[in-house]
């Protein structure tokens, strides 16, 4: 029996945000973005070739895709088959580690290790730059998953055909800086409306898009001083507000797009009180209802305990930064 590839891959958390797209078929978002990868919650992917199979089969987490999932790993496969000059249909067997669809990038851990496997298996060999570039038609984020650590996804330039030539991640060293993230996941259920379905309508209809965007590249800006210096309290400040900025311009969209719950507003509000009380917490949300709070290793506990007290019932994770996506061997 074939062995195929397996890779895994882990989740990151975006401190300067990436959303929507300025082409839905090449996958070029709009903004660049900056993210922390994790060292929870991985995927595990294995993909191998079934040449006598009639189409290719997706199983996720033991059970076979349906729908939009299943369309979006095929048509993925379709376009390593088309990279590699192949045409044989594939098994590909996922596990995730979270529950997929609850805001918690399960899409990033996927695509990046269905690019990695997917590659292997079809015997495209690829460099970690052509990896990302691949795994980016996936997921925008899934590019960021290739590395480890701290990752720059940049949105490409010009035409759409030249964005898609240089829209990848690629890593930013940051030496000094390890700080805890603490996750609250206040409801672990399948998201209300699709983050693509979201991003779509901000784009489309949100007079506060286009202010977000550009207060975004200067976000960035300070935010790659702020790592180079270590500085936890500049890296959160920039990290919320950047996010908070994001969900102002999917409220304003129209319909609007709420994403937070009371229970989020309830630890946002503890995220707060925390500072108030001298512990340097800073929170960032993406789309989903949980809440992703950066703070100094030292303060993770007393943090993840604020955080459980805020909203009874929920489970809190604490994560560092992680590494990039890998083939596992044997
Ligand atoms: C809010 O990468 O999941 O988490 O590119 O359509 O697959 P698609 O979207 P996805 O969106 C992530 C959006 C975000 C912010 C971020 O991770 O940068």
């Amino acid at each position: 029996l074939d062995p195929g590839a397996t890779a895994v891959a882990h989740p990151n958390i975006a401190l300067i945000k990436y959303w929507g797209k300025r082409d839905e078929q090449l996958m070029i978002p709009y903004v660049d973005s900056l993210s922390m990868t994790l060292d929870v919650f991985p995927t595990t992917t294995t993909v191998r070739l079934s040449p006598e199979a009639p189409a290719d089969s997706v199983t996720l987490d033991g059970s076979p895709a349906e729908g939009e999932q299943r369309r979006r790993v095929v048509a993925f496969l379709d376009l390593v088959r088309e990279l590699a000059g192949r045409t044989e249909p594939a098994e590909v067997d996922t596990r995730n580690a979270v529950p997929t669809g609850a805001g918690l990038a399960s899409s990033a851990s996927g695509f990046a290790a269905l690019a990695l496997a997917g590659a292997a298996a079809y015997g495209l060999d690829l460099d970690p730059t052509a990896l990302s570039r691949l795994a980016r038609r996936g997921s925008v984020s899934a590019a960021r998953s290739i590395f480890g650590d701290f990752a720059i996804c940049h949105a490409g330039r010009g035409t759409s055909e030249d964005a898609d030539l240089d829209s990848y991640a690629e890593p930013v060293p940051v030496p000094d800086f390890d700080p805890a993230l603490v996750i609250a996941l206040v409801d672990a259920g399948p998201k209300a409306v699709s983050s693509r379905a979201a991003m779509r309508r901000t784009v489309e209809t949100s007079p506060l898009y286009r202010s977000w965007a550009t207060s975004s590249a200067a976000d960035l800006t300070e935010m790659r001083v702020a790592l180079r210096r270590g500085d936890l309290d500049a890296v959160g400040e920039i990290a919320e507000r950047n996010a908070l900025g994001m969900h102002a311009t999917m409220l304003a969209a129209r319909p609007a797009v709420r994403y937070l719950s009371p229970a989020t507003v309830a630890v946002l509000d503890r995220v707060g009180w925390l500072r108030a009380n001298g512990v340097p917490a800073y929170a960032t949300m993406d789309a989903g209802p949980n809440v992703k709070v950066l703070c100094h290793r030292t303060d993770a506990a007393r943090v993840a305990e604020a955080l459980r007290d805020a909203a009874p019932g929920c489970s809190v994770v604490t994560a560092r930064r992680g590494p990039g996506a890998r083939l596992r061997t044997g």
